[in-house]
């Protein structure tokens, strides 16, 4: 079917980021190689609702040579690269996509994948999942299984199999070891501070980060933020995780009293309100306001336009709040998640790792779907492919890790060896 992309103009531009990609995805590489001779994905048409940007193209390019026959959309509609998706339009591959698609644009092309009629799904955030439940309930029997990338979409698809509602198996790669310890920490960690340091300019040396929420991606932020020189301090609302800022050294407070303090604002809750007006009244003039959940209610834009007074482009991907008493707050982003809709996503090779996981996934799925099909529920990434993919990672960094003598093996027997881990 036709493509529905900004400018197929812009393809040789895409080429040259998928390039990039491509040359520094050692591990998808070895797994594209593998499906390219196997052809594993043969006839199967793949659904996927993912960041379109350079990485994201490595991987249906690799879908593409197992045989998979593929419709892609956009899983937030400013994080569309046009460029990328002219190249993967020009590679042969269905997109329904535009950097900045409207609401309704967006549900659209969300539609426009299901016709396609997907035997796999590939989701982030779960909102192609959640459609073909709530929309398309005939057809769920014609999907095998899914594939979701992220905590939130984990998050819902949990809450759809706890009330009876999921209707077919899906693999929660996002809880892979090798996902959430790399990715949500590291690739959030790295991926958030170059968003905002390249569309501010600013220092992050010597001010203060507020990061809610300590999740993976928290962990990360925080991190990052205190390697730049940031005083940090965390809000978090499970007193374990609060406590395990505290102990790592970090500042903990609610975000009542953290407001005033802020001079950057990020978000990593994946819960809605967390800054609201309350807390736009005591921040400080030009404080940055930052959301790095997956959906954009984590900063009260009602709240922020409506204390605005007057509000204008500060610098791309930055828009002032001018408030009545003169402070400006410095929204990026639009609210939305700023490593994407400002920024390029999580580094290269952390995206190699997330996306080899989503390709063995998907192929596991298809694999157990011929031999026993997995039930409906939210299923674990084999653990075998979990430690496949670090194995990788540590060999595309020359890196090589101690193997357990025949002793030592016998010594833990009962536990676990970490056998399965070669190859
Ligand atoms: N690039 C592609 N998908 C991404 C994701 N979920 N997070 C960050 N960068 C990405």
């Amino acid at each position: 079917m036709m493509s529905i992309i900004r400018d197929p103009a812009l393809a040789p531009a895409g080429w040259v980021k998928i390039r990039w990609a491509e040359a520094n995805m050692p591990v998808l590489a070895r797994v594209a190689a593998e499906l390219g001779h196997e052809r594993p994905l043969a006839g199967v048409r793949v659904a996927a609702c993912l960041h379109l940007e350079a990485k994201t193209a490595r991987l249906a390019l690799a879908l593409q040579q197992g045989g998979a026959e593929l419709a892609l959309c956009a899983s937030n509609p400013l994080s569309t690269q046009d460029d990328v998706t002219a190249a993967l339009a020009d590679a042969g591959i269905t997109v329904y996509a535009r950097r900045g698609e409207s609401p309704q644009e967006y549900e659209r092309f969300l539609h426009l994948c299901l016709e396609h009629r997907p035997h796999l799904i590939i989701d982030d955030g779960a909102d192609l999942l959640t459609l073909l439940h709530r929309e398309y309930a005939s057809r769920v029997s014609e999907v095998l299984g899914a594939c979701e990338e992220t905590t939130t979409g984990v998050t819902r698809l949990r809450a759809m199999a706890r009330e009876g509602r999921l209707g077919l198996p899906v693999i929660a790669v996002n809880d892979a070891l090798t996902k959430h310890l790399f990715d949500n920490r590291y690739g959030t960690g790295q991926s958030v501070w170059d968003a905002v340091m390249r569309t501010t300019n600013l220092s992050v040396a010597g001010k203060c980060a507020v990061v809610a929420g300590y999740g993976w991606c928290g962990r990360g932020v925080a991190s990052r933020a205190r390697g730049l020189g940031a005083r940090v301090i965390v809000c978090e609302v499970d007193p374990v995780r609060a406590g395990e800022a505290l102990m790592e050294g970090y500042e903990v407070a609610p975000m009542a009293d953290a407001a005033r303090a802020g001079d950057f604002f990020i978000t990593t809750t994946g819960c809605r309100d967390v800054v609201r007006g309350e807390h736009f009244q005591m921040m400080k003039d030009g404080a940055v306001l930052a959301n790095a959940g997956h959906f954009d209610v984590e900063i009260n834009l009602e709240d922020l336009a409506r204390l605005g007074v007057d509000r204008r482009p500060a610098r791309p991907g930055v828009e002032e709040f001018i408030l009545g008493d003169g402070r400006k707050l410095r929204l990026l982003g639009e609210g939305r998640l700023v490593n994407l809709a400002a920024g390029d996503g999580h580094p290269v090779e952390i995206m190699d790792m997330s996306f080899a996981l989503q390709a063995l996934s998907a192929c596991h799925l298809l694999a157990a779907g011929k031999a026993s099909p997995l039930p409906s529920g939210v299923h674990s990434v084999p653990q075998a492919i979990d430690r496949r993919v670090a194995s990788l990672f540590l060999a595309s960094r020359g890196v090589a890790i101690d193997i357990l003598t025949a002793d030592q093996r016998a010594y833990l027997v009962g536990e676990d060896t970490g056998e399965e881990d070669t190859g």
